[in-house]
């Protein structure tokens, strides 16, 4: 299939790329680079041995996007593109809501003109709130979202389930990703945030570079075996060929589809310390602080419907993540300027 990939300079869309480049799937690009550098298509293209499509552009902008439809025959749509930071979000909600919602709206309308009636929707765990069951299935309650970010997952879910309500013809599969950490094996892609990070795995990474001084983790007084937050890391390059998997559901037409997409299961904030100390020898500092606002004790998920239903399941487990994560920073302390 042709896939034209929203986002696809990003964290989860350049390694998407070198999956669906594997099954051999061709790719178009489309990118504002808003949060991402063009390094790392360049790079992907070494790995893969090809060039990568690829139009600068931001998904909001209709004229742009229907440009890159009238000009290639585009199968179906990985929409990726997004603003993600959780802390952001609750400081420029409007600047969220706007470019989230906004862009989707667009893509969306382009694609009805154009007759590409497929897409794939990059959600999240956070649409679970605190969740109601653990682990969590596809059926557990969606939640309450305490930030301008996962209200606009939660948002986006029910605009593309009524837009495939009204018009059957459209195929949706809302893939809610857990805790992605790792990279590619090739230490040449990986994630690459701006300023200090938010999560968990680049910061550890940053403190055990010598970037930060100590890792603080956020509460040790949950209700959870040693007290800190549990969640469901997985790979990126797992978690990017759940995408490949997941374009059967739509060559199947089942109309909407709704995935888990974790390893089920849980590490605590401890745990993975202790696993990333244990994979590559280096000590991670770290001290006890408060609960960080907005945290939940503990998420991660059941992913037997995506192996049921599209024989995927995560191949890597959290020492594999740990290395990858390592690999990249140490070869690239300054992300992708070198
Ligand atoms: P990322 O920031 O690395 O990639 C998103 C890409 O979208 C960036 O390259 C950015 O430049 C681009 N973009 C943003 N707004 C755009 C616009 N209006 N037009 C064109 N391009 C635009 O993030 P990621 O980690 O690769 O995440 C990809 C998607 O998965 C996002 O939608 C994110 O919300 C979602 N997601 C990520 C995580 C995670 O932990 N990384 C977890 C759950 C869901
Ligand atoms: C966060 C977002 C979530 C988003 C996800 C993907 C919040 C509340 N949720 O999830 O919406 O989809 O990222 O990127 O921000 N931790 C520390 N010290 C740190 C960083 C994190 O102890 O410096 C702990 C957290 O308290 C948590 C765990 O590590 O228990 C994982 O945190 P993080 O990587 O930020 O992911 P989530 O909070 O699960």
């Amino acid at each position: 299939m042709n896939i034209l990939l929203t986002g696809g300079a990003g964290f989860i869309g350049s390694h998407t790329i070198i999956e669906l480049d594997k099954k051999g799937h061709s790719v178009v690009v489309v990118d504002n680079l808003v949060n991402s550098n063009p390094e790392a298509l360049r790079r992907v293209g070494e790995l893969i041995g090809k060039e990568i499509p690829f139009i600068k552009a931001d998904v909001r902008d209709r004229a742009a996007m229907d440009k890159v439809f009238d000009e290639n025959k585009i199968d179906a749509v990985i929409h990726f593109a997004g603003l993600k930071a959780v802390g952001e979000s609750c400081a420029k909600p409007l600047e969220y809501y706007e470019n989230n919602m906004n862009a989707t709206f667009v893509l969306l309308d382009v694609m009805r003109n154009h007759g590409c009636k497929n897409i794939i929707f990059s959600s999240s765990a956070t649409v679970y709130g605190d969740p109601a069951i653990i682990p969590i299935t596809e059926d557990c309650p969606k939640g309450h979202c305490t930030n301008p970010y996962g209200q606009t997952k939660s948002m986006l879910e029910e605009v593309l389930m009524d837009v495939q309500k009204a018009d059957p013809e459209w195929n949706v599969v809302l893939l809610r990703y857990f805790n992605p950490i790792g990279a590619h094996k090739s230490g040449r892609i990986g994630e690459n945030p701006n300023g200090i990070p938010n999560n968990l795995m680049p910061y550890i990474t940053q403190t055990a570079v010598g970037m930060r001084k100590e890792l603080g983790v956020f509460g040790n007084d949950y209700d959870t075996p040693d007290g800190t937050g549990v969640r469901d890391y997985i790979h990126v390059v797992d978690l990017a060929s759940a995408h490949v998997a997941a374009l059967q559901a739509i060559s199947r037409k089942e109309g909407l589809a709704i995935y888990n997409i974790g390893t089920g299961h849980g590490y605590s904030v401890l745990d993975v310390v202790k696993a990333f100390e244990k994979a590559n020898g280096v000590a991670v500092p770290y001290v006890i602080k408060p609960r960080r606002p907005g945290d939940i004790a503990t998420c991660y998920c059941n992913p037997a419907k995506a192996k049921a239903e599209l024989g995927w399941e995560a191949q890597y487990g959290i020492e594999d993540m740990c290395r990858d994560s390592w690999n990249w920073q140490k070869n690239n302390p300054k992300g992708y300027e070198e």
